[in-house]
C-alpha cells in the first residue's frame, strides 16, 4: 500500500425476456483498478475502500516474472476449463439447484461432492504464479449456443432460437473464485458458454464489463491476447471464431485472429528469451471424448501454425475429461509419450491436453475402433499431476524438454481409462468436414493407459455407473 488509486466502475445493464412473459432486468457494477508500472515479481499489498467506509482485508499479489534471462527462475501455473459454480444464485429469487449451477450431477458424479470447490482448493494449494481458464467460465448462459438470451427459472429447455441465461450467476461465480483470484492472476479464454447474446459485440460485451483482458490481440477479439512469464509465452485464443461445431461466432474476426496468431507465434519463436510457447483455448483440436470430440475448424485454422512455430503444449477445455495426446505433428503422433516420458517439442511436435474438468459433470470417452472397449473406471482422482517444462539451460542434450504429465490423473470426475498398456486407435472426430462440406482429416492418435494399478481398474469396474451425456 502507500498509494490510492480510484476505481473505474463499469455498470452493466441486462434486459432479457422472462419465461413468465415479463422482462428480467439486472444492473450490476464492476470495479476495476489498474495498478501499472510496478517492477517484475514485485510483491504488493492492497485493500478496497468505498465511500461509505467499508475497507476490505489486506491482500497481497505480485507482478509477473520478467522475460529476461538474468531474471528467470522456476515457477508454476495451473490450468483448467469448464468451471461454473457449486452454488445457486440468490437472484432472481426462488431458483432451484441444478438450473444455473453445477448441481445437476448424474448419479455416478457423486452429488455429495462440491466439484468446483475441490478444484479451486487444489489451485490454491498449488500456489501458482498465475492460472489460466480455457473457457466456459461461469455458465450464466446455461445453453451454450450463443443464441438470444431468455430467463427461465426451471430446468425446461428454452424456446427454439434462445439460450437460457441468468446474469446473476456471475455474482456467485466471482464470490466462488475470490479466494484465489484476489491474489493470483486468472487469465480467461472464452468458450461456447461465454457467447452471451444478451450483450453486444458477439456476446462478449458482458465480459468487457466484468473482466480485464490484456487487449493486445486483434481489436475484434477481446479474449485473444498474449503474455510472457519468464521464458514462457502464453497465447489465449478464441476457438468460437474457428469452430465447425457451434457456428454462432464462426468467422466473426474475418480472419484477423488467425493472422494475429501467426504473427505472434513467429515473434515469440524468434525471441531468444522465450523457450516455451503455450496456447490455450476452448474447443479441442484433438480429443477422444464422445461428447464434443474434436473440432475440425480448430485443426484447420491453427494446427499447421502450431507445427510451424513449434508450440510446445496446447491446453484445451470443452470436453469434461482429462486426457493427453502423444506429441503430434501434421495430425499424426510422432513418438510414444508415455507418462513421465521426456518429449522434445522442437522435433517431436506438440502435446495437446484436454482439461475440461473444473466442475461440470464429466463426459465419457469414445470406444475407438480396436474392438476392445476401454474399461470404465469410477475412481475419483484427487491428486493433481504436473507437467514439467525444462529449459535448455537446465538440461544437457537436445534442447527444450517436456516431461509428459500422467494421462487421466488430473480428472476430478470419475473417468474411463484403458486397461494397463497402450491403446492406439482411430477415433471419430467432430466434425470431419470443413465449412464446404468436404472431408478434412481423420487423424490417428494414441491414448495412453491409466497408470493406476490394475487392481484399481478391476475394483472400479465392479462399481457400475450409468453412461452420461453432454450438457
Ligand atoms: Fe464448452
Amino acid at each position: 500500500m502507500g498509494a490510492t488509486v480510484e476505481a473505474e466502475v463499469r455498470n452493466l445493464v441486462t434486459q432479457i425476456p422472462h419465461s413468465d412473459g415479463g422482462v428480467l432486468a439486472a444492473e450490476q457494477f464492476y470495479a476495476h483498478v489498474p495498478v501499472d508500472g510496478l517492477p517484475g515479481r514485485m510483491p504488493h499489498f492492497y485493500r478496497w475502500r468505498s465511500e461509505d467506509g467499508f475497507a476490505a482485508d489486506v491482500l497481497s499479489a505480485a507482478t509477473a516474472m520478467p522475460s529476461t534471462r538474468d531474471a528467470m527462475g522456476p515457477f508454476r501455473f495451473t490450468m483448467m476449463g469448464d468451471q461454473g459454480t457449486d452454488d445457486t444464485p440468490l437472484l432472481p429469487p426462488g431458483l432451484v439447484r441444478g438450473v444455473y449451477d453445477d448441481s445437476y450431477y448424474k448419479p455416478d458424479n457423486d452429488p455429495a461432492v462440491s466439484h468446483t470447490d475441490n478444484v479451486l482448493n487444489q489451485i490454491i494449494a498449488s500456489r501458482p504464479d498465475f492460472h489460466v481458464l480455457a473457457g466456459d467460465i461461469a455458465y450464466a448462459d446455461a445453453s451454450g449456443f450463443g443464441k438470444p438470451a431468455t430467463f427461465m427459472p426451471s430446468a425446461a429447455n428454452p424456446p427454439t432460437g434462445f439460450d437460457k441465461f441468468n446474469p446473476y450467476v456471475w455474482d456467485v461465480y466471482f464470490g466462488s473464485i475470490e479466494a484465489s483470484a484476489s491474489t493470483t492472476p486468472w487469465m480467461f479464454a472464452t468458450g461456447n458458454h461465454d457467447m452471451e447474446a444478451a450483450y453486444p459485440t458477439h456476446g462478449y460485451g458482458g465480459h468487457l464489463a466484468r473482466l480485464d483482458f490484456p487487449r493486445n490481440g486483434p481489436a475484434a477479439c477481446p479474449s485473444v491476447y498474449s503474455f510472457t512469464y519468464g521464458n514462457v509465452a502464453v497465447l489465449s485464443l478464441d476457438a468460437n471464431d474457428v469452430s465447425y461445431e457451434i457456428r454462432t461466432n464462426t468467422g466473426y474476426s474475418a480472419g484477423t485472429q488467425n493472422t494475429w496468431v501467426e504473427r505472434t507465434l513467429a515473434a515469440h519463436r524468434a525471441n531468444p528469451d522465450i523457450d516455451f510457447i503455450v496456447c490455450f483455448f476452448h474447443h479441442c483440436a484433438y480429443s477422444t471424448t464422445a461428447a464434443h470430440a474434436s473440432d475440425g475448424g480448430v485443426r484447420a485454422a491453427w494446427c499447421r501454425l502450431f507445427d510451424r512455430y513449434q508450440v510446445d503444449i496446447v491446453l484445451q477445455g470443452h470436453n469434461h475429461v482429462f486426457e493427453r495426446t502423444d506429441p503430434i505433428r501434421a495430425d499424426a503422433p510422432t513418438t510414444v509419450g508415455a507418462d513421465n516420458a521426456i518429449v522434445y517439442p522442437d522435433t517431436d511436435g506438440t502435446v495437446y491436453y484436454t482439461v475440461g474438468c473444473a466442475g461440470r459433470p464429466r463426459y465419457n470417452f469414445q470406444t475407438g475402433e480396436l474392438g476392445k472397449l476401454p474399461r470404465k473406471c469410477t475412481r475419483r482422482h484427487l491428486r493433481s499431476r504436473q507437467l514439467r517444462l525444462d529449459s535448455p539451460r537446465s538440461q544437457t542434450g537436445r534442447g527444450r524438454q517436456l516431461v509428459a504429465g500422467a494421462v487421466q490423473q488430473l480428472c476430478l470426475h470419475p473417468c474411463r481409462c484403458t486397461p494397463r498398456g497402450r491403446s492406439s486407435a482411430k477415433w471419430t472426430w467432430w466434425p470431419s468436414t470443413n465449412t464446404a462440406g468436404n472431408s478434412t482429416n481423420s487423424p490417428t492418435v494414441a491414448r495412453s493407459a491409466c497408470d493406476s494399478p490394475a487392481s484399481h481398474c478391476r475394483s472400479a469396474a465392479r462399481r457400475r455407473s450409468r453412461p452420461s451425456s453432454a450438457d
